[in-house]
């Protein structure tokens, strides 16, 4: 069973190849076109998309050193993400699909971050451990904070969300106030590194339940730069670790708060995370002190695989595929797909 999965929700274009549950190929193409705006510049991205999806198909093909012909299904996102980002992979991917005569199946983009974590992509070596149902992930990315119980790969339940920005947003608009390019949420991480966590305190905020809010924190930073520019206009570049530090601690604590709460209430100690944020670094050790503490088993995504990737859409493809759950040519993305 050779699948092709194609991932364009946003600004990354991507194509990977699954070969009997095994990763054959992984393309990426980043779009740098965004950075000088500051963000994701929606009409740029779809362009992109259009340049980059059929060399990057071709490549991901090659490099599995698998015909077109070969191929027994085509995947492609169908939501959550940009509406004309995600036109250019669901129509490429209905026209391939047609035209090979092959099943075509849609992927909710949030279960297929979750679903990374099932990915082989070493053939031969001793297979990474995977979760065992039910798990619990703290789903983490630029558009989405979740936490959602996985009771089997098609079966997921979200039990707390954030009620407005995303972790990633907030990272990535921090890094905006302190002058530094887009996507920012990696350059909060490597300053981190070298500052003080606890040098500045910012308010964590209050959500009932499950649910997360990071509005209150970005203003927070907003008013407490702007104070200290105004007496220190240097403050930015003279503190650049420590303030980075300190906004990364919050925000990881934030999360780690909740995934605390949700453990406990669930009574689940298999826990993952998964999206962009998961890359960060802080929020990988925190994660596993807090594993060793609560006696969880902990799940973290190789690097490649936080980050927006078609591996992972090949791989919620591979669970639908098994269940001959496929698609009909009618189907049009859904920038809002929930599930
Ligand atoms: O999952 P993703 O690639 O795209 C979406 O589906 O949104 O996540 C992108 C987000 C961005 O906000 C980016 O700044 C953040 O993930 N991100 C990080 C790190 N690497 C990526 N945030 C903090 N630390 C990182 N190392
Ligand atoms: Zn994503």
């Amino acid at each position: 069973m050779n699948i092709l999965a194609i991932e364009s929700s946003c600004d990354e274009t991507s194509a990977a190849v699954l070969a009997d549950g095994q990763l054959k190929s992984n393309i990426i193409a980043t779009q740098l076109v965004h950075e000088q705006y500051g963000g994701v510049v929606p009409e740029l991205a779809s362009r992109a998309h259009q340049q980059h999806i059929l060399p990057v198909v071709a490549r991901a093909l090659a490099d599995a050193n698998i015909a077109k012909t070969d191929l027994s299904a085509i995947a492609f996102t169908r939501g959550p993400g940009l509406l004309g980002s995600l036109l250019v992979g669901a129509s490429f991917a209905k026209a391939l699909a047609l035209g090979l005569n092959i099943p075509l199946i849609e992927v909710n983009h949030m279960q297929a971050h979750i679903l990374a974590h099932f990915i082989d992509d070493q053939e031969g070596a001793s297979p990474k451990p995977k979760p065992s149902f039910p798990f619990l992930c703290l789903t983490v990315s630029g558009g989405h904070t979740q936490l959602v119980q996985i009771n089997s790969p098609l079966d997921m339940e979200v039990i707390g969300q954030t009620q407005d920005d995303a972790v990633g947003e907030a990272f990535d608009k921090s890094a905006k106030l302190l002058n530094l390019p887009y996507p920012g949420g990696p350059l909060i991480d490597n300053y981190a590194r070298t500052g003080n966590p606890l040098a500045y305190k910012f308010p964590m905020g209050e959500m009932p339940g499950l649910d997360f809010s990071f509005s209150g924190i970005k203003t927070a930073i907003l008013y407490f730069l702007r104070d200290n520019v105004r007496a220190n206009p240097d403050f930015i570049t003279q503190n650049l670790p420590d303030i980075c530090a300190s906004i990364q601690h919050t925000l990881v604590q934030m999360l780690l708060t909740k995934l605390k709460r949700a453990a406990r209430e669930t009574g689940i100690r298999d826990i993952a995370i998964a999206g962009g944020v998961s890359a960060n670094s802080g929020l990988r050790s925190a994660l596993t002190q807090l594993g060793t503490e609560q006696n969880w088993t902990i799940y973290i995504p190789r690097f490649e695989y936080c980050t927006d990737n078609a591996a992972m859409i090949a791989m919620a493809a591979h669970f639908k595929y098994i269940q001959g759950d496929f698609t009909d040519q009618t189907v049009s993305p859904l920038p809002r797909m929930s599930f």
